[in-house]
């Protein structure tokens, strides 16, 4: 299929690794220009080295999505170095496994900076920019925690639900400006913050109590298997594409039938 995006730009927020990364590779690999975009300079240079590698071109920046010079910084860059962004894909986020009386207001603090505040920088550098040309995709990352609820990720849950709600209030207002947002929202991925999180309980639960958790964790999966990061690019890609230009202000659960909210 030709999904329409040969010689456009994407930015990949949070791109360096997991989800986004697999999207940045699916979507160069249908001839976009990727910047990957992510806090830590060196994984973000590292997964442009990847995907240059593999033909794409693609520049690696650093950027905290918790400060308006960086984000703005950035989106200079990407329109400096690749031209103007036509695919905006906000990855990036943190995750705290914490009851939620045992929390904190600075882990809140900290959460909604990154997971809520974030989106919202990136979308007001991005914004204006697809406006003015009448053209731009935006998929916003969210998860079905925030869809159903989650014990132990109570304010990441609260923030993604404010990502949502963002997303789809921007959606009507720019969509008669030809941009689309839209949200995917991914039941568990085999990505490196899932996977940080997994040790974590297998060190408190100990291995066998652990090992029973991942069994019953899989049950729960009508397709019995947890996603892969290529799963969720998929769907991705399809929103960043051209057939998908009557889609916005949508939440796509890609979850394996996890839950069906
Ligand atoms: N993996 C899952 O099971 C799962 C489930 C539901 C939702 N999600 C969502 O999908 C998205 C991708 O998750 P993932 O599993 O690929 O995570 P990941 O940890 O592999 O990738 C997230 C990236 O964001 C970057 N990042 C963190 N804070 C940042 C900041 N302040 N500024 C810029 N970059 C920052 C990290 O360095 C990392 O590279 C996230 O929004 C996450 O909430 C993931």
């Amino acid at each position: 299929m030709n999904y329409g995006l040969e010689g456009k730009t994407a930015l990949v927020v949070g791109g360096a690794t997991g989800i986004g990364f697999a999207a940045a590779s699916l979507m160069g690999h249908e001839g976009m220009r990727i910047a990957v975009a992510d806090i830590n300079a060196e994984s973000a240079r590292l997964g442009a080295e990847r995907l240059t590698a593999d033909g794409i071109k693609a520049i690696g920046i650093r950027a905290d999505v918790t400060k308006l010079d960086d984000v703005f910084a950035m989106v200079a860059q990407v329109e400096a170095e690749l031209g103007p962004v036509d695919v905006l894909l906000n990855s990036a986020a943190v995750l705290d496994d914490k009851l939620f009386l045992e929390s904190s207001p600075q882990d809140w603090d900290r959460m909604l900076k990154v997971c809520l505040y974030g989106p919202m920088n990136v979308l007001h550098a991005v914004l204006p920019g697809m406006v003015q040309r009448r053209h731009g995709r935006v998929i916003c990352m969210a998860s079905d925690s925030a869809r159903v609820g989650q014990a132990r990720l109570s304010y990441y849950a609260a923030a993604k639900a404010g990502v949502i709600a963002l997303v789809k209030s921007v959606a009507q207002e720019v969509g008669p400006n030809g941009v689309t947002l839209n949200i995917v929202s991914p039941g568990a991925t085999n990505t490196e913050m899932r996977q940080v999180r997994e040790e974590g309980l297998k060190a408190s639960m100990g291995e066998e109590k652990y090992a029973r958790r991942v069994q019953t964790v899989v049950k729960m999966y009508p397709t019995r298997r947890i996603g892969e990061p290529d799963d969720i690019a998929s769907a991705i890609l399809y929103l960043a594409s051209a057939q998908a230009s009557w889609v916005t202000g949508q939440v796509l659960s890609v979850n394996g039938g996890f839950v069906m909210p």
